[in-house]
């Protein structure tokens, strides 16, 4: 047999909890850069060649079945940029490529990220046509002048219009909330927060704002025209979160993803324990396990150089690398440790080839930043969360 040195051994340790095989589509486009966003998003004057789109969705979609052939699809989950601004036709096309590369399992999940304006409201109906079951909706807040601080195109009434729509077609929706805005008080988080739980989603993404570079926040808060919450108020806004949506039945199964029980988003929850998935479309990322390993991909980020490349090469793929076991055990306890039901550390040995140091583990749970249960399993606890990458640069030291 002939052994390729630096690779690592394909996993063969069947998982605790299969999350199964996911697929990632992203439309880069929105209609406007929000100036806190830093996604691969792109504005466009000109009407985009959508068939051109659909084409190399196809080809990539082909792409990666070849590479992870005969998987059974549990989820299809279409982000962005805006994908509400994709036509239903676009989206059935994409959803019926995977038909012909894949199975898709009965009970897939198909998510697609929306925008709440009145426009986009008027697709959803044709989104459920195309097989979409699941609408994320991105709401980020219920305050007409933040929304405006946030440079959203919709108002408080036009989101909750596009939410009684979304909760008309379909049985599962959820939306997206930033907190710890600019000027924002604990109580008035306290009682937007309170008006969101009365809208008795299965699930909500609840998320602290993050300075991101190269935005146009990043640059107003260095200029000092941003105030940001200091870590203290931070953490308290964190708090009250945390507090409020359990008290109302949706406690966070993440560190910002909050669902009633059996309502989690099955889609994130594949990256969050270490599933394989594909990625398709502008800068859209992946792991698929192959025979020669686990392989970190990313596709080219800019559009029309995607777009370009697909044609000429018949995939977008910049990175195609396979990962080492320290690589795996490290990017397995990153995403596992955000879920509040851990990850279990057999699971860590046999992606990484070595265990958990036990005597790390034991002065991280001293410290009260991590708690194992009977079963085994490792947690962070809610002191560990906030810390949670030097938790794990410790585990995995
Ligand atoms: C891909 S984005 C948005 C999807 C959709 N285009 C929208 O804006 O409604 C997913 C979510 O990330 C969150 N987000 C983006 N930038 C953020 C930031 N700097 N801080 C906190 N949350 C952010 C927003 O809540 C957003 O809805
Ligand atoms: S938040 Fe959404 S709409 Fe705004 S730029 Fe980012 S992806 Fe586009």
């Amino acid at each position: 047999m002939q052994v390729i040195a630096n690779r690592a051994p394909i996993e063969r340790v069947p998982l605790a909890e299969d999350p199964g095989f996911a697929l990632y589509v992203h439309w880069p486009f929105c209609l406007a850069k929000c100036p806190y966003c830093d996604f691969n998003s792109h504005v466009r004057g000109e009407r985009i060649d959508e068939s051109r789109f659909v084409n190399a969705y196809r080809a990539e979609i082909r792409h990666r079945a070849e590479m992870a052939p005969d998987r059974i699809v549990r989820s299809i989950f279409f982000g962005g940029g805006t994908p509400s601004l994709m036509r239903p036709q676009t989206v059935q096309a994409v959803i019926d490529a995977v038909a012909d590369a894949w199975t898709i399992a009965d009970d897939a999940e198909v998510t697609l990220e929306a925008n709440p304006t009145s426009v986009e409201a008027g697709r959803f109906r044709g989104y459920r046509a195309a097989g979409v079951n699941r609408l994320s909706v991105g709401v980020q807040a219920l305050n007409d002048a933040d929304l405006r601080a946030l440079g959203r195109k919709h108002s408080v009434a036009e989101a909750m219009a596009a939410l009684d729509v979304a909760a008309s077609i379909f049985r599962r929706y959820s939306f997206d909330l930033i907190y710890a805005r600019p000027g924002q008080t604990l109580n008035s988080w306290r009682s937007e927060l309170a008006e969101a739980l009365r809208r008795d989603s299965e699930h909500l993404s609840l998320y602290q704002l993050t300075i991101e570079p190269d935005t146009i926040f990043e640059r107003l808060w260095r200029a000092g025209k941003l105030q940001m919450p200091d870590p203290d108020l931070a953490r308290a806004f964190f708090d009250i979160t945390q507090e409020i949506a359990e008290a109302h039945g949706m406690p966070a199964y993440e560190v910002s993803n909050h669902a009633r029980l059996g309502a989690e988003s099955r889609h994130n929850l594949v990256y969050w324990r270490y599933g394989e998935y594909a990625g398709v479309g502008p800068g859209a990322h992946g792991r698929l396990v192959t025979p020669a390993g686990r392989r970190a991909q990313a596709t080219e980020k800019h559009p029309e150089m995607w777009l370009t490349q697909v044609e000429a090469e018949g995939h977008g793929l910049i990175e195609n690398d396979v990962l080492s076991q320290e690589e795996q055990g490290d990017e397995f306890l990153l995403m596992g440790l955000r879920l509040r039901e851990g990850v279990d550390p057999k699971r860590f040995e046999a992606l990484s080839g070595r265990p958990l140091d036990k005597r790390q583990i034991s002065t991280l749970a001293r410290e009260g930043f991590v708690a194992e249960d009977e079963a085994g399993r490792l947690r962070v606890t809610p002191l560990g969360a906030p810390v949670l990458d030097s938790v794990v640069a410790d585990l995995a030291a």
